[in-house]
Formats: structure tokens, sequence, C-alpha cells
């Protein structure tokens, strides 16, 4: 007898996250995935999400939808970063809850973590410091999502068969990112210079820093699976592993490099020749990012795309990415 398919919503589907989401679930089999772009859904708008979410009323939500920035973006934008993001969640949360889905999944993202949280970072430093203050805003939101998450589950759960989950993913990278000249992040930044490089012939590319700072970055199809097992984990493992009010799951690599072997590896990756040098006259940010993925290791999750091969996949995108070469 077939099974039938869960109706499953996935929320910023254009995105980075939200189209490997999608391009993860449509490699397993599911045919039955709700989309819709910004134009046609406003998720700031209780009403439109209402309207929607009962005429669809999906089985499953996936939540990639959020206004996503970098540092210069975050401090020109705070109230508009906390605003859309703690509306776009309290909406599809909350409207979710009373159409009846029980099964919804939120994308956060490790700057949730307090600036000086011991590394690498584990999910039960969440609340125990202060948080870095260019992205503040934008963290308060998500941790708001995550305590949305749990607060229907506590209280909803058994009555209403509530099980809504977190993840918080580490700096991802891959199709579909951003390559802006000001506002992205390192390594689409990096392809960006790189290949402007080559392009150029320019003899030598300048990386702000020593080099030596370490970060973690994962393949954006990686963490979408990972985002699916966690979705599909048994609940009574789920319930086992986390707490009631400390329920997300860090969605990493589980190892961290040097800017410097990651500007090595771009210029590989995109064949560029010359010469990299680092200013070290400017400022290295915080010593090491890294997130403990150690519990969605104990599900059964791990990683499968090295950097080496991700870079080379993005690279790939990034040419034929019509938007990124119209920029250059
Ligand atoms: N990228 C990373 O390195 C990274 C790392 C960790 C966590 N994450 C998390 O992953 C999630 C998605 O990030 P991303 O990189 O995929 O961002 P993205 O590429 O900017 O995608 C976000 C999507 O959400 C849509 N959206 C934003 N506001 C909306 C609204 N008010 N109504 C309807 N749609 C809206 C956007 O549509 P428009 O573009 O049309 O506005 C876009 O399609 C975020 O929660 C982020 O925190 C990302």
């Amino acid at each position: 007898m077939l099974t039938k398919q869960p109706k499953i919503y996935v929320a910023g589907h254009r995105g980075m996250v939200g189209s490997a989401i999608v391009r993860t679930l449509q490699q397993q089999g599911q045919t039955n995935i709700v989309m819709r772009t910004h134009d046609e859904l406003e998720l700031t708008n209780q009403a439109e999400v209402r309207a929607f979410l009962e005429s669809e009323k999906p089985d499953q939500v996936f939540m990639a939808a959020a206004r996503v920035g970098g540092i210069h973006a975050n401090n020109t934008y705070p109230a508009e970063f906390i605003y859309d993001n703690l509306m776009v969640e309290a909406n599809v949360i909350h409207e979710a809850w009373r159409v009846g889905v029980r099964k919804l999944l939120f994308l956060g993202s490790s700057c949730i973590y307090p600036k000086l949280a011991s590394q690498p970072m584990r999910e039960d430093a969440l609340l125990t410091g202060p948080l870095e203050p260019t992205n503040e805003p934008y963290a308060v939101a998500k941790i708001a999502g995550i305590k949305l998450c749990e607060s229907y589950n506590r209280q909803y759960g058994q009555s209403h068969g509530i099980d809504y989950r977190s993840v918080m993913p580490t700096n991802l990278y891959g199709p579909g990112d951003n390559y802006h000249p000001e506002n992205s992040h390192v390594i689409p930044a990096m392809i960006r210079r790189f290949h402007e490089a080559k392009v150029n012939k320019a003899p030598v590319v300048t990386i702000w820093g020593t080099g030596t700072p370490h970060r973690e970055f994962l393949y954006v199809d990686d963490m979408a699976a990972a985002t699916v097992h966690v979705m599909n984990l048994d609940k009574a493992i789920y319930e086992a592993n986390t707490q009631p009010m400390q329920s997300h799951i860090n969605v990493g690599y589980g190892e961290d490099i040097t800017i410097r072997e990651v500007a090595e590896a771009v210029g590989k990756a995109v064949g560029y020749k010359g010469n990299i040098e680092f200013d070290t006259s400017k400022p290295d940010g915080t010593p090491r990012k890294l997130i403990d993925s150690s519990s969605l290791n104990a599900f059964g999750w791990q990683p499968t795309v090295g950097l080496k091969e991700g870079l080379s996949a993005a690279y790939k995108d990034f040419l034929i990415n019509s938007d990124s070469l119209r920029m250059l």
C-alpha cells in the first residue's frame, strides 16, 4: 500500500538555505512541497500568513525565511532585523499551531551564543552571557524563535501533539549564496574577490587580518540534509536527548580551519595563480568560532562534503549565477 506523502511548506524557498532544503526533499522523493515567494506572501503580515496556512494546511513546516545580512546591514537596520524576524517567526509558528501543524523546524544561527562562550560552543551556552553587540537584535529574534517553539511544545505538546524543533547552523556556503561586495559572508566574499583577481590578472589578493583566526564552514546541502534528518527523528529519541527548555540542536562541520587555509582553498578552487597577502593592520575578530555538533552526531548524522569539493561546487554556482556575474 502506498503511504501518503506529507504536505511540506518550505518558507523562504528562494534563499540559500530554503532552496537547499527543497533540493534535499526532492532528492528524497518528496513531491508535495508548498512554496510561496516573498512577493506572493508577506510573512510579517499575520492576516496573510493565517489565510495561507488555513488554505494549505501543511503537515510540516521548515522555517528558512528570515531577514538575513552581514555586519553592515545588521548595524544599519537593527530595527528591521529584530522586527521582521520576530514577526515572521511569531506569525508562522502561531498560525501553524492554529491550523494544526504538528511538525515544524525553525532555523536559527550560531550567533545566538554569547560573544565570549567557551569553544566549541555547546547548546547549553545559550543565555549564559552578553551577545555580540553588532548582531544582538537579530540574535535576540532568533533566540525568541527557539523559545516560541519550546513554549508551544510545553503548552500544546500533549494536548495537540505539537512537536516544534530548532537547528542552529554554523557558517554556510554553497549554491545560492550572496556574493554582494559589501554584504556577503567570508567564503562568498573570497570567491568573488579571487574570481575578480583572476579575470583582471591581479598579482596579489589581500585579505584583512593575520589569517590566523579559526572559523567553521558547512556546505549548505549538508546543512539541509541535517535539517531534514532532525525533522524526521523519532519524537521519543529527540525528547530523550534534549530538554523542554533547551531543545535546539547545533549543525556544524565539526572542525574549524584558519582564514589563511580558507583563502588558499578558495584561490585553488577559483584557479587564481597570484599571491595571497594578509593586511595585519586590520582587525582579526574573535580568534575561534566553532560549534559543538556532538548532539547531532549522536543522532546519527555526519557531514559528507569537504571544503575542496564544496568550494568547487560553490564556484561553479557563482559562474552560472547570472546575478553574481551582473555584479562584476
Ligand atoms: N547563510 C548562512 O551562512 C546561515 C548560517 C546560519 C544560519 N542561517 C539561517 O538560515 C536561514 C535562511 O538563511 P539564508 O542564508 O538562506 O537567507 P536568504 O538567502 O536571505 O533567504 C531568506 C529567504 O527568506 C525570504 N524572506 C525574508 N523575509 C521575508 C518575509 N518577510 N516574507 C517572506 N519571505 C521572506 C527571502 O525572500 P526575499 O529575498 O525575496 O526577501 C529569502 O528568500 C536564516 O534563518 C538564517 O539565520 C544562515
